[in-house]
């Protein structure tokens, strides 16, 4: 049966396209709520199976799920104009202020193009040097036969790129202090958007907000010392700050003091767990994938022979892109993006009704068997091209969409996928992890996260 998108849609008289599944029976009151909330990704990956567009039950508003990649992609390249981003909370806000993730409207096209030259190829291109050297350093300390924690070793090392090449910090005392605040703030966060604090008012104070709170007077004060002994210094660093402080708008004002707090956390925290949890998954991945392991570790030694991966490394590491890229679409560290429709909205052809909340999935996308072959399986391959320059497998656009798309794609895409390849470079050429348990399920919080500590052997290659 054919009829138009959007719960309700069946009443409108225009010509239905879409067609819409049903969801799961839900419970009275509380609709799908259960479902979702007990394992959000097997519920996702059950609506996929239903349709391509599937109605379904979170709590009291109308919901629909779309799975086609072509509605993903209207939903994404819409936002901004007839789909609203979702309130992120009062967590969200209090921590990165009015930051071009929070930020709306006239507001957010601002700062986002203020933000936005400093995350260009060409500036990534300085910041690629820190993340090497970040990562050589780690080899150094790393020996054969020891055993680590691959989650905490990840999030350390992305953890110093990211104050050394946002706040251009380079003491260890002072990356330091920035790091334990965002840890606390962060992890605050996490558990915010994932428990009971999802679904209260604003105005309702818990523990963990009050411990944002705290946390980001440090941060404010961290960020206030940096940002002083930037302008009192030389503006000339090659680092994000910096770029910040020199950025003007087309009135040529500059960005204030509170604006530049704003951006820089926003850049820290957008970028530092995502990044981190994309190279554990690629760690997991590889320890499973023996023969993948080999054609990384054959890459590495053919395209870097004797010298430290850097930026003009990263255009020949083919493999290695391949590598994060496929990491990518099984464990898509952003999972879930929301829309909620305006007046106008539509999908598919057919009228969304305003206020519908439209709900897509990197997870059950990335892992749908009609756009990939052998979904399941870790295949950097198919991101490959032939040499009739041909590509290996036909993705179809937004079948692949782990930084979004549209107006509000990721700022840092470029940034992340050349520190996932040049971390990932520099430490694989030296060492196999060989991880101590093949169990590992994702966790879906603010990103997807390994469900337990992810334990490591280093073996030194060679
Ligand atoms: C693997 C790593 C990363 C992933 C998977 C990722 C994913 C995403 C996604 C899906 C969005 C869009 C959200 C939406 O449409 O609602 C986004 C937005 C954003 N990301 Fe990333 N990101 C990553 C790394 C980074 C890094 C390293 C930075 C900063 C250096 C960054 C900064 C941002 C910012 C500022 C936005 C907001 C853009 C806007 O609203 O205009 N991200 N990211």
């Amino acid at each position: 049966m054919t009829r138009q998108a959007g719960p309700d849609a069946g009443t409108r008289a225009t010509q239905p396209t879409a067609t819409i599944a049903d969801g799961p029976r839900g419970v009275p009151l509380l609709g799908n709520l259960p479902a979702f909330g007990k394992d959000p990704l097997a519920f996702f990956e059950q609506l996929r199976e239903r349709g391509d567009f599937v109605r379904w039950r979170f709590g009291r508003g109308p919901a629909l799920f779309i799975a086609h990649p072509d509605a993903i992609g209207e939903l994404l390249t819409e936002v901004e104009r007839t789909f609203d981003q979702p309130d992120l909370g009062i967590a969200f806000r209090t921590l990165l202020g009015n930051g071009v993730v929070v930020a709306k409207g006239a507001d957010w096209r601002r700062k986002r193009s203020l933000v936005q030259p400093s995350v260009r190829p060409k500036q990534v291109r300085s910041y690629a040097a820190t993340m090497a050297e970040c990562a050589v350093s780690l080899a150094d300390r790393w020996a054969d036969g020891q055993r680590i924690d691959i989650k905490k070793e990840m999030a350390a090392l992305t953890q110093l790129i990211a104050v050394r090449t946002i706040f251009g910090v380079d003491t260890a005392a002072d990356a330091e202090s920035i790091g334990r605040a965002m840890d606390i703030a962060q992890k605050e966060i996490g558990a915010e958007f994932s428990g009971i604090g999802a679904v209260l008012p604003d105005w309702v104070p818990t523990p963990g907000r009050a411990r944002i709170k705290r946390a980001t007077a440090v941060i404010d004060a961290e960020v206030s010392r940096v940002v002083s002994r930037h302008r009192d210094g030389d503006t000339e660093r090659p680092d994000l700050l910096s770029r910040l402080l020199a950025a003007r708008d087309e009135t040529g004002a500059r960005l204030s003091d509170r604006e530049i707090r704003d951006e820089t956390v926003t850049l820290y925290i957008g970028g530092h767990e995502t990044t981190s949890s994309t190279l554990v998954w690629a760690w997991h991945l590889l320890s499973r994938n023996p023969r993948v392991r080999e054609a990384l570790t054959e890459e590495l030694d053919r395209v870097l022979a004797d010298h430290e991966p850097g930026y003009d490394d990263y255009a020949a590491l083919t493999y290695t892109q391949a590598v994060v890229k496929e990491t990518l679409r099984l464990y898509p560290t952003i999972w879930l993006i929301t829309g909620i429709a305006k007046e106008g909205a539509t999908l598919g052809g057919a009228p969304v009704p305003a206020g519908t909340r439209v709900w897509s999935s990197q997870w059950a996308t990335h892992r749908d068997p009609r756009w990939y072959g052998d979904a399941e399986t870790f295949r950097p391959e198919r991101w490959l091209t032939g040499e009739d320059g041909e590509p290996a497998e036909q993705i179809p656009e937004y079948a692949w969409f782990p930084f979004g798309g549209g107006p509000r794609v990721c700022l840092g895409t470029r940034f992340a996928l050349v520190e996932a390849v040049l971390v990932l470079a520099v430490l694989a050429r030296r060492y196999h992890l060989d991880l101590a348990t093949d169990d590992i399920r994702p966790v879906p919080s603010l990103t997807l996260q390994p469900d337990r500590d992810v334990h490591a052997t280093v073996r030194a290659r060679g």
